[in-house]
């Protein structure tokens, strides 16, 4: 167990040792998932006897920051029930991969790795394979990976990850390919074990789901609908973070503006940041994404005053024409976005402001394109991340006539691009000369003389430094830019 969980994991295992396998798994939950873990564990153990070594473990996360911390959730049962935590895949007991399925090449690469999964474990015929995550919502995909991936163990979606210690007792139990997928949830499960990644900072779920339905996105189809966590639950989680050594959280959402609203008793997002800002020891507070119909004055305002939250703010513009914003259903307008920023700037000025932008929609000419050059010009991004249309079955979008062609979409990708990279670098390098706080995040991959930490406005800083600083907050002067990072020195 990594140390930093250490709180948390251990108050689930003293549950663990009450618990009586000779009666009947509780209904309720979390307790049903305790029980399960500890069943699990007596199964793991058998076998790693068998083997004469500990059983390991390794999970695969494609996409986003949320799937990023649901496997550290995944994580959290496998060292509960015994898995040691391996990177290698090929080398592991147990593989997982917690896919993507925002674009059609997340998909591709899950297929891809999987067929060299099954060589692997042609050699390895204890190994299990584990699929879940956002694919895994795709009638389509499962059919497909029933058919053609007879080799998978156990595959469930995005709304019953919190069963994964159950699954795996009846995968165990069974021996055959497991499936569980659930259409649909309003349940969230508090207080099951995780195994962060990094000691210092730390993902924290406020909300799940989305209830936008942009026309080109899947999210709404394979997260379901939008829920929020209730607030007492998300403070007191960060509470219990922050007594482990955590100092900067990132708050997850697929459109946190919109927290709050299907709570009992209603809360808007500028007042969870105002609770959350309270906590003691806590030092930096993140969060994403922000839709930009929902960004309130109030959050305006709370950003403005506040001591804790980050100087960056992500602000997915997606297309700066104001016809293709209508056709995506995102219900603002170039007009209104660029009023936005404005009214962000004047209230923050030093923030960095990033964005995802699509090209190549659904009947966006070279008018509409030049629209979205036009904002990236204005805005100035930090940083910007471009993606080229992607149809996703069964959005409105997949089924609008005038799909652009392959050469177009390209051309207008790679000025996109060039455009955002060299606005980008010039906004970086305004900081120049300044003394900021950086949090140190690792020891430098090239270099092991430096550690590298980032800015409140998430810019990366290398620095000479030793790796008893990660985890802690210090004065760096930013002596060069290089593009979309520094390089500084300790005062
Ligand atoms: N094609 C291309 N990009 C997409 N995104 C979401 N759906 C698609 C799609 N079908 C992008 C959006 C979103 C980001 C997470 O992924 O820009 O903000
Ligand atoms: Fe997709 Fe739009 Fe929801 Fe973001 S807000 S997850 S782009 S539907």
């Amino acid at each position: 167990m990594r140390e930093q969980n250490r709180n948390k994991n251990q108050e689930i295992e003293e549950i663990l040792e009450q618990m009586d396998l000779s009666q009947p798994a509780p209904e309720t939950e979390p307790m049903r998932q305790y029980w399960f873990m500890k069943k699990a564990r007596e199964l793991v153990k058998e076998q790693s006897e068998k083997l004469g070594r500990p059983l390991t473990a390794c999970t695969t996360t494609f996409g986003c920051q949320m799937n990023a911390r649901d496997s550290e959730k995944l994580l959290g049962v496998l060292e509960q029930i015994g898995y040691q935590e391996e990177t290698n895949e090929e080398d592991a007991d147990f593989v997982i991969y917690n896919t993507c399925t925002v674009r059609e090449n997340a998909n591709m690469r899950v297929y891809g790795r999987l067929g060299q999964l099954n060589r692997v474990k042609k050699q390895k015929p204890h190994m299990l394979i584990g699929l879940c995550g956002c694919m895994m919502q795709e009638p389509e995909v499962v059919e497909k990976i029933k058919k053609s991936y007879r080799f998978v163990d156990l595959i469930f979606g995005t709304h019953n990850i919190y069963k994964f210690a159950e699954l795996i007792v009846t995968r165990l139990e069974s021996q055959r390919m497991v499936i569980d997928i659930w259409k649909d949830t309003d349940k969230i499960v508090e207080d099951l074990p995780s195994e962060r990644k990094f000691s210092f900072k730390s993902g924290v779920n406020i909300m799940f789901g989305c209830n936008n339905f942009c026309s080109y996105c899947i999210v709404p189809y394979v997260r379901g609908r939008e829920r929020s966590r209730n607030p007492e639950d998300i403070i007191r989680e960060i509470q219990g973070l922050v007594a482990d050594g955590v100092v900067e959280v990132m708050l997850l959402g697929q459109n946190v503006n919109s927290y709050g609203k299907t709570l009992e008793h209603p809360m808007t997002f500028a007042q969870l940041l105002t609770e959350i800002e309270k906590i003691e020891g806590l030092e930096r507070i993140r969060f994403m994404t922000s839709h930009p119909k929902d960004l309130s004055d109030e959050l305006i305002e709370v950003m403005k005053h506040s001591k804790k939250i980050c100087k960056h703010l992500h602000l997915p513009v997606q297309s700066g024409s104001t016809e293709i914003l209508k056709k995506m259903n995102r219900r603002y307008t170039k007009e209104q976005y660029l009023e936005l920023v404005r009214k962000i700037k004047e209230a923050v000025p030093d923030i960095s402001l990033t964005t995802d932008i699509i090209v190549g929609f659904p009947g966006e000419t070279e008018e509409d394109f030049l629209e979205t050059m036009d904002v990236v010009k204005k805005v100035r991004y930090d940083s910007a991340f471009t993606f080229i249309y992607s149809k996703r079955t069964g959005t409105p979008a997949a089924a609008m006539e005038n799909q652009v062609p392959e050469d177009v979409v390209k051309d207008r990708f790679d000025r996109l691009l060039k455009e955002v990279q060299s606005i980008s670098a010039e906004v970086c390098s305004v900081h120049e000369g300044t003394t900021q706080s950086v949090l140190v995040e690792a020891v430098n991959d090239h270099d092991p003389a430096l550690v590298t930490g980032r800015l409140s406005n998430n810019i990366l800083v290398h620095f000479p430094g030793e790796k008893e600083l990660i985890g802690k907050i210090v004065s760096v002067r930013l002596d060069a830019c290089k593009g979309f990072y520094y390089i500084g020195t300790r005062v």
